[in-house]
Protein backbone atom coordinates (compact mmCIF):
# COMPACT_ATOMS: atom_id res chain seq x y z
CA UNK A 1 0.00 0.00 0.00
CA UNK A 2 1.12 3.42 -0.68
CA UNK A 3 1.72 5.96 1.79
CA UNK A 4 -0.37 9.22 1.46
CA UNK A 5 1.84 12.35 2.03
CA UNK A 6 0.97 14.69 4.48
CA UNK A 7 1.59 17.90 6.18
CA UNK A 8 0.46 18.29 9.89
CA UNK A 9 -0.06 22.03 10.57
CA UNK A 10 -0.69 22.37 14.18
CA UNK A 11 -0.47 24.05 17.48
CA UNK A 12 1.29 21.89 20.38
CA UNK A 13 -0.54 21.89 22.39
CA UNK A 14 -0.91 18.99 24.32
CA UNK A 15 -3.37 17.20 22.09
CA UNK A 16 -1.52 18.56 18.96
CA UNK A 17 1.28 16.18 20.01
CA UNK A 18 -0.29 13.15 20.73
CA UNK A 19 -1.81 13.57 17.33
CA UNK A 20 1.36 13.95 16.21
CA UNK A 21 3.02 11.08 18.01
CA UNK A 22 -0.45 9.06 16.18
CA UNK A 23 0.57 10.03 12.30
CA UNK A 24 3.82 9.11 12.60
CA UNK A 25 3.49 5.72 14.15
CA UNK A 26 0.81 5.65 11.40
CA UNK A 27 2.40 3.40 8.40
CA UNK A 28 -0.72 4.85 6.26
CA UNK A 29 0.93 8.50 6.43
CA UNK A 30 4.14 9.60 5.39
CA UNK A 31 4.68 12.96 7.90
CA UNK A 32 6.65 15.12 5.30
CA UNK A 33 6.87 18.15 8.01
CA UNK A 34 4.86 19.63 10.43
CA UNK A 35 3.71 23.72 10.36
CA UNK A 36 3.03 25.19 13.10
CA UNK A 37 0.80 28.39 13.40
CA UNK A 38 0.20 30.20 16.90
CA UNK A 39 -3.06 28.74 18.42
CA UNK A 40 -2.96 26.76 21.67
CA UNK A 41 0.65 28.26 22.41
CA UNK A 42 2.91 31.09 20.48
CA UNK A 43 4.31 29.65 17.10
CA UNK A 44 7.74 29.72 18.34
CA UNK A 45 6.91 27.85 21.79
CA UNK A 46 4.90 25.50 19.37
CA UNK A 47 8.32 24.75 17.09
CA UNK A 48 9.70 24.07 20.43
CA UNK A 49 7.28 21.82 21.74
CA UNK A 50 7.33 19.82 17.77
CA UNK A 51 10.54 19.34 18.53
CA UNK A 52 10.43 17.81 21.78
CA UNK A 53 7.67 15.39 20.60
CA UNK A 54 9.92 14.46 17.86
CA UNK A 55 12.50 13.74 20.22
CA UNK A 56 10.60 11.61 22.49
CA UNK A 57 9.73 9.49 19.63
CA UNK A 58 13.24 9.83 17.99
CA UNK A 59 11.60 11.35 14.90
CA UNK A 60 13.65 13.94 14.81
CA UNK A 61 14.09 13.81 10.82
CA UNK A 62 11.08 14.91 10.84
CA UNK A 63 11.33 18.82 9.55
CA UNK A 64 9.32 21.45 11.55
CA UNK A 65 8.43 25.12 10.27
CA UNK A 66 7.55 28.06 11.74
CA UNK A 67 4.11 29.43 10.48
CA UNK A 68 2.37 32.71 11.51
CA UNK A 69 2.84 34.12 14.46
CA UNK A 70 -0.69 36.34 14.82
CA UNK A 71 -4.37 36.01 13.03
CA UNK A 72 -5.07 37.41 10.55
CA UNK A 73 -7.10 39.93 11.25
CA UNK A 74 -7.97 39.54 15.14
CA UNK A 75 -5.84 40.47 17.66
CA UNK A 76 -3.99 37.12 19.15
CA UNK A 77 -5.14 34.88 22.41
CA UNK A 78 -3.57 31.68 23.03
CA UNK A 79 -5.06 28.61 25.46
CA UNK A 80 -1.91 28.14 28.26
CA UNK A 81 -4.56 28.08 30.42
CA UNK A 82 -6.16 25.04 28.98
CA UNK A 83 -2.25 23.60 27.85
CA UNK A 84 0.14 24.99 30.72
CA UNK A 85 2.30 27.73 30.48
CA UNK A 86 5.04 25.48 28.45
CA UNK A 87 2.19 24.62 25.85
CA UNK A 88 2.54 20.96 27.06
CA UNK A 89 1.02 20.87 30.09
CA UNK A 90 3.70 22.11 32.03
CA UNK A 91 5.84 18.78 31.66
CA UNK A 92 8.74 21.50 31.25
CA UNK A 93 10.26 18.70 29.11
CA UNK A 94 14.41 19.98 28.21
CA UNK A 95 14.41 22.40 25.25
CA UNK A 96 15.81 20.41 21.60
CA UNK A 97 18.40 23.16 20.18
CA UNK A 98 18.58 23.32 16.31
CA UNK A 99 16.48 22.31 13.53
CA UNK A 100 15.13 25.89 12.25
CA UNK A 101 14.07 25.58 8.62
CA UNK A 102 15.34 27.80 5.81
CA UNK A 103 12.03 28.53 5.22
CA UNK A 104 8.75 29.33 6.69
CA UNK A 105 5.90 27.00 7.42
CA UNK A 106 3.48 28.94 4.28
CA UNK A 107 6.56 28.53 1.98
CA UNK A 108 7.04 25.06 2.54
CA UNK A 109 3.16 24.67 1.95
CA UNK A 110 3.52 26.36 -1.28
CA UNK A 111 6.33 24.68 -2.45
CA UNK A 112 5.47 21.37 -1.86
CA UNK A 113 1.51 21.24 -2.65
CA UNK A 114 2.61 23.21 -5.64
CA UNK A 115 4.56 20.06 -6.81
CA UNK A 116 3.00 16.91 -5.03
CA UNK A 117 0.05 15.17 -4.08
CA UNK A 118 -0.26 16.14 -0.29
CA UNK A 119 -2.96 16.16 2.19
CA UNK A 120 -3.16 18.66 4.96
CA UNK A 121 -4.36 17.75 8.77
CA UNK A 122 -5.12 20.95 9.89
CA UNK A 123 -5.29 20.70 13.92
CA UNK A 124 -5.20 24.83 14.94
CA UNK A 125 -6.33 27.97 13.58
CA UNK A 126 -6.22 28.27 9.79
CA UNK A 127 -4.41 30.94 9.52
CA UNK A 128 -0.99 29.11 7.68
CA UNK A 129 -3.61 27.90 5.14
CA UNK A 130 -5.41 31.73 4.98
CA UNK A 131 -1.92 32.81 4.23
CA UNK A 132 -1.49 30.33 1.84
CA UNK A 133 -4.53 31.29 0.18
CA UNK A 134 -3.01 34.56 -0.20
CA UNK A 135 0.54 33.41 -1.61
CA UNK A 136 -0.63 30.93 -4.23
CA UNK A 137 -4.55 30.01 -4.17
CA UNK A 138 -3.02 27.43 -7.24
CA UNK A 139 -0.84 25.42 -4.44
CA UNK A 140 -3.79 25.58 -2.05
CA UNK A 141 -6.54 24.23 -4.53
CA UNK A 142 -3.69 21.53 -5.42
CA UNK A 143 -4.29 20.25 -1.91
CA UNK A 144 -5.27 16.49 -2.26
CA UNK A 145 -7.53 16.52 1.30
CA UNK A 146 -7.78 18.84 3.94
CA UNK A 147 -9.04 17.19 7.30
CA UNK A 148 -9.86 20.27 9.84
CA UNK A 149 -10.14 19.55 13.32
CA UNK A 150 -11.97 22.23 14.56
CA UNK A 151 -16.21 23.99 14.21
CA UNK A 152 -18.79 22.38 15.97
CA UNK A 153 -22.31 21.45 14.55
CA UNK A 154 -24.95 21.10 17.40
CA UNK A 155 -22.16 20.37 20.57
CA UNK A 156 -21.22 23.94 22.23
CA UNK A 157 -18.81 25.66 22.10
CA UNK A 158 -15.48 25.70 23.97
CA UNK A 159 -14.43 28.89 23.62
CA UNK A 160 -18.04 30.82 23.29
CA UNK A 161 -21.58 29.29 23.14
CA UNK A 162 -21.12 28.28 19.89
CA UNK A 163 -17.47 28.57 19.03
CA UNK A 164 -14.85 25.59 18.60
CA UNK A 165 -10.92 27.28 19.46
CA UNK A 166 -9.65 26.66 15.74
CA UNK A 167 -12.40 28.56 14.66
CA UNK A 168 -12.92 31.34 17.14
CA UNK A 169 -8.86 31.93 17.10
CA UNK A 170 -8.59 33.24 13.84
CA UNK A 171 -12.02 32.86 12.31
CA UNK A 172 -11.11 35.13 9.30
CA UNK A 173 -8.91 32.57 8.70
CA UNK A 174 -11.82 30.16 8.46
CA UNK A 175 -14.09 31.93 6.70
CA UNK A 176 -11.64 32.58 3.78
CA UNK A 177 -10.69 28.74 3.81
CA UNK A 178 -14.23 27.07 3.71
CA UNK A 179 -15.08 29.94 1.33
CA UNK A 180 -12.31 29.07 -0.98
CA UNK A 181 -13.30 25.08 -1.04
CA UNK A 182 -16.68 26.39 -1.90
CA UNK A 183 -15.34 28.14 -4.93
CA UNK A 184 -13.46 25.54 -6.19
CA UNK A 185 -16.35 22.67 -5.37
CA UNK A 186 -13.71 21.04 -3.15
CA UNK A 187 -14.83 19.55 0.56
CA UNK A 188 -13.34 20.08 3.76
CA UNK A 189 -13.42 17.59 6.70
CA UNK A 190 -14.91 19.15 9.26
CA UNK A 191 -14.07 16.68 12.28
CA UNK A 192 -16.04 19.03 14.72
CA UNK A 193 -16.71 18.75 18.74
CA UNK A 194 -19.79 16.94 17.71
CA UNK A 195 -17.13 14.05 17.62
CA UNK A 196 -14.03 14.86 19.49
CA UNK A 197 -16.11 15.58 23.01
CA UNK A 198 -16.44 11.64 22.73
CA UNK A 199 -12.83 10.88 22.10
CA UNK A 200 -11.94 11.04 26.55
CA UNK A 201 -8.77 9.42 27.99
CA UNK A 202 -9.86 8.76 31.14
CA UNK A 203 -7.81 7.94 33.99
CA UNK A 204 -8.31 3.79 33.62
CA UNK A 205 -7.14 4.41 30.19
CA UNK A 206 -4.10 6.05 30.88
CA UNK A 207 -3.18 4.07 33.13
CA UNK A 208 -3.78 0.81 31.00
CA UNK A 209 -1.46 2.28 28.36
CA UNK A 210 1.17 2.89 30.88
CA UNK A 211 1.22 -0.64 32.40
CA UNK A 212 1.25 -1.95 28.91
CA UNK A 213 4.02 0.60 27.86
CA UNK A 214 5.75 2.22 30.52
CA UNK A 215 7.62 4.63 28.96
CA UNK A 216 5.58 5.83 26.51
CA UNK A 217 2.41 5.94 29.07
CA UNK A 218 5.10 8.26 31.28
CA UNK A 219 4.99 10.45 28.43
CA UNK A 220 1.48 10.93 28.03
CA UNK A 221 0.87 11.27 31.99
CA UNK A 222 3.30 13.89 31.80
CA UNK A 223 2.02 15.67 29.30
CA UNK A 224 -2.01 15.28 30.81
CA UNK A 225 -1.73 15.85 33.72
CA UNK A 226 -2.62 19.63 33.61
CA UNK A 227 -5.37 18.73 30.84
CA UNK A 228 -6.85 16.29 32.99
CA UNK A 229 -7.17 18.84 35.86
CA UNK A 230 -8.31 21.52 33.73
CA UNK A 231 -11.13 19.43 32.26
CA UNK A 232 -11.96 18.86 35.47
CA UNK A 233 -12.34 22.62 36.86
CA UNK A 234 -13.79 23.69 33.57
CA UNK A 235 -16.29 20.62 32.24
CA UNK A 236 -16.34 18.68 35.21
CA UNK A 237 -15.53 15.26 33.93
CA UNK A 238 -12.45 12.85 35.29
CA UNK A 239 -10.51 12.76 31.97
CA UNK A 240 -9.24 14.87 28.81
CA UNK A 241 -11.24 15.29 25.77
CA UNK A 242 -7.99 14.75 23.59
CA UNK A 243 -9.35 16.31 20.09
CA UNK A 244 -6.63 15.93 17.64
CA UNK A 245 -5.46 12.42 17.42
CA UNK A 246 -9.27 11.55 15.85
CA UNK A 247 -8.84 13.67 12.89
CA UNK A 248 -5.86 11.59 12.32
CA UNK A 249 -7.22 8.30 12.95
CA UNK A 250 -10.24 9.67 10.49
CA UNK A 251 -8.03 10.45 7.75
CA UNK A 252 -6.40 6.72 8.27
CA UNK A 253 -10.11 4.96 8.69
CA UNK A 254 -12.60 6.91 7.51
CA UNK A 255 -14.83 4.28 8.45
CA UNK A 256 -13.94 5.59 12.64
CA UNK A 257 -16.83 9.15 12.26
CA UNK A 258 -19.81 9.10 10.25
CA UNK A 259 -21.55 12.37 8.94
CA UNK A 260 -23.13 14.30 6.30
CA UNK A 261 -22.68 16.77 3.55
CA UNK A 262 -23.23 20.68 3.73
CA UNK A 263 -22.69 23.95 2.97
CA UNK A 264 -20.68 25.47 5.94
CA UNK A 265 -19.42 28.94 6.43
CA UNK A 266 -17.79 30.28 9.53
CA UNK A 267 -19.18 33.73 11.11
CA UNK A 268 -16.21 36.69 11.81
CA UNK A 269 -18.27 38.89 13.75
CA UNK A 270 -20.36 39.46 16.71
CA UNK A 271 -21.60 37.32 19.76
CA UNK A 272 -21.25 34.11 17.58
CA UNK A 273 -17.95 35.17 15.96
CA UNK A 274 -16.07 32.03 15.20
CA UNK A 275 -19.28 29.71 14.50
CA UNK A 276 -19.48 26.97 12.08
CA UNK A 277 -22.50 27.52 10.72
CA UNK A 278 -23.68 24.44 9.20
CA UNK A 279 -26.78 24.40 6.71
CA UNK A 280 -27.48 21.14 7.36
CA UNK A 281 -31.74 21.70 6.03
CA UNK A 282 -29.76 23.18 2.52
CA UNK A 283 -31.91 26.71 3.58
CA UNK A 284 -28.86 28.30 1.60
CA UNK A 285 -29.50 26.50 -1.62
CA UNK A 286 -25.22 26.11 -1.65
CA UNK A 287 -23.43 23.17 -3.17
CA UNK A 288 -21.67 21.38 0.09
CA UNK A 289 -18.60 22.52 0.90
CA UNK A 290 -17.73 20.36 3.74
CA UNK A 291 -17.99 16.74 5.25
CA UNK A 292 -19.20 17.52 8.40
CA UNK A 293 -18.62 14.50 11.09
CA UNK A 294 -21.20 13.85 14.03
CA UNK A 295 -21.20 10.60 14.69
CA UNK A 296 -17.75 8.39 15.95
CA UNK A 297 -16.76 4.95 17.51
CA UNK A 298 -14.68 5.77 20.22
CA UNK A 299 -13.58 2.15 20.92
CA UNK A 300 -12.31 2.02 17.54
CA UNK A 301 -10.46 5.36 18.08
CA UNK A 302 -8.96 4.24 21.15
CA UNK A 303 -7.96 0.74 19.72
CA UNK A 304 -5.86 2.19 17.05
CA UNK A 305 -4.87 4.80 19.20
CA UNK A 306 -3.05 3.00 21.53
CA UNK A 307 -1.82 -0.23 19.26
CA UNK A 308 -0.30 2.32 17.32
CA UNK A 309 1.20 4.37 19.45
CA UNK A 310 2.32 1.00 21.76
CA UNK A 311 3.35 -0.92 18.81
CA UNK A 312 1.08 -3.56 19.23
CA UNK A 313 -2.02 -5.25 18.07
CA UNK A 314 -5.72 -4.47 18.34
CA UNK A 315 -6.27 -8.24 19.76
CA UNK A 316 -4.13 -7.94 22.71
CA UNK A 317 -6.24 -4.94 23.83
CA UNK A 318 -8.18 -7.50 25.64
CA UNK A 319 -9.53 -5.31 28.54
CA UNK A 320 -10.08 -2.09 26.36
CA UNK A 321 -13.76 -3.00 25.56
CA UNK A 322 -14.38 -2.57 29.02
CA UNK A 323 -12.86 0.30 29.75
CA UNK A 324 -15.03 1.68 26.79
CA UNK A 325 -17.39 -0.44 25.57
CA UNK A 326 -18.92 -0.50 21.68
CA UNK A 327 -21.14 2.32 21.18
O1 LIG B 1 -10.90 23.27 20.27
C1 LIG B 1 -9.94 22.26 20.33
C2 LIG B 1 -8.82 22.55 19.38
O2 LIG B 1 -8.20 23.81 19.73
C3 LIG B 1 -7.69 21.52 19.45
O3 LIG B 1 -7.05 21.44 18.22
C4 LIG B 1 -6.77 22.11 20.47
O4 LIG B 1 -5.43 21.63 20.33
C5 LIG B 1 -6.84 23.58 20.12
O5 LIG B 1 -5.98 23.82 19.02
CA1 LIG C 1 -4.66 21.89 18.14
Amino acid sequence: MEKRKVIIDCDPGIDDSLAIMLALKSKEIEVIGITIVCGNSPVEMGFENAKKVLKQVGRLDVPVFVGESKPIKRDYVNALDTHGEDGLGESFLPEVAGYEQEIGAVDFLASVLKREKVSVIALGPMTNLAALIERDLDAFYNMEELVSMGGAFKSHGNCSPVAEYNYWCDPDAAALVYEKMYQKGKRIHMVGLDVTRKIVLTPTILEYICRLNPETGDFIKKITKFYFDFHWQWEHIIGCVINDPLAVAYFVDRSICGGFDSFVQIETQGISLGQSVVDSMGFYKKEPNARVLTEVDSYRFFELFISRLLDTTPEKLDILQDMIGRV
